[in-house]
């Protein structure tokens, strides 16, 4: 199995992640989707990649200084409202794995608690995928809760991040697709994890990818290796 993860949904042609995006990745036939997720100043656990809404929505600000409300009221694209990580879950209905990046600071406790509360409701622990590239919001995520599947992000020094995904169990590591390797396969894979690289969009690399032992990847475009 080649997983094709929706990076930010179907980011390549709709607004990155919004509902939007994420119904057309599950649209277009993709095995999971993949979200940012930040805690707003109201506490919620929200979808979006930046720590301000600059980039991505009309408005301006860091996400952590903005209420729920104020958040709503922004337009994430065609019309699109940032979506809360709740209502992500809803839409996909464990339907597809839905892979949680956790971006910002202090998300590890929001998302350990939304989780909570969607297992054994339309998911089970395999419909879901923690990662980040920080090793401390990892390891809060696993003092809430040991059982959920976490994924080690990293751009550099894949030796050190192989060592920590070792080290707390994880189901997979998340590399950069240029430090892709034989040899950090066969690492990967002495360790117990599955690899899966970001972000491809180009078919003959994922070619390459696959034929070194990669798992997955995560595209703006899931459409190139799909029905969609
Ligand atoms: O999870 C893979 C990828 O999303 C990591 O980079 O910057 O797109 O969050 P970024
Ligand atoms: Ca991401």
């Amino acid at each position: 199995m080649f997983l094709i993860i929706g990076h930010r949904g179907a980011s390549g042609t709709e607004p990155e992640n919004t509902l939007r995006s994420f119904r057309k990745a599950v649209d277009m036939g993709a095995d999971g989707i993949e979200l940012d997720v930040h805690t707003c100043a109201t506490g919620e656990i929200v979808v979006i990649h930046d720590d301000t809404v600059d980039r991505t929505t009309n408005g301006s600000g860091k996400v952590s200084d903005l209420s729920l409300d104020r958040l709503r009221e922004l337009d994430a694209g065609s019309g699109e409202r940032i979506p809360l990580l709740t209502e992500v879950l809803d839409l996909i209905g464990g339907r597809v794995l839905v892979n949680i990046e956790l971006k910002g600071d202090d998300t590890a406790r929001g998302v350990g608690s939304v989780i909570s509360s969607y297992l054994g409701r339309g998911y089970g622990p395999e419909d879901l995928l923690v990662s980040s590239f920080k090793p401390t919001e990892l390891s809060d995520l696993i003092s809430i809760r040991d059982d959920i599947r976490i994924g080690v992000l990293f751009e550099d020094h894949p030796e050190m991040y192989l060592d920590f995904s070792h080290q707390i169990g994880a189901y997979s590591v998340h590399p950069g697709k240029d430090l892709v390797t034989p040899s950090l396969v066969r690492r990967s894979v002495d360790i117990g994890c599955h690899v899966l690289a970001w972000s491809v969009n180009d078919r003959e690399e994922a070619d390459v990818l696959r034929s070194m032992g990669v798992n997955g990847i995560f595209t703006d475009h899931p459409q190139y290796w799909t029905r969609g």
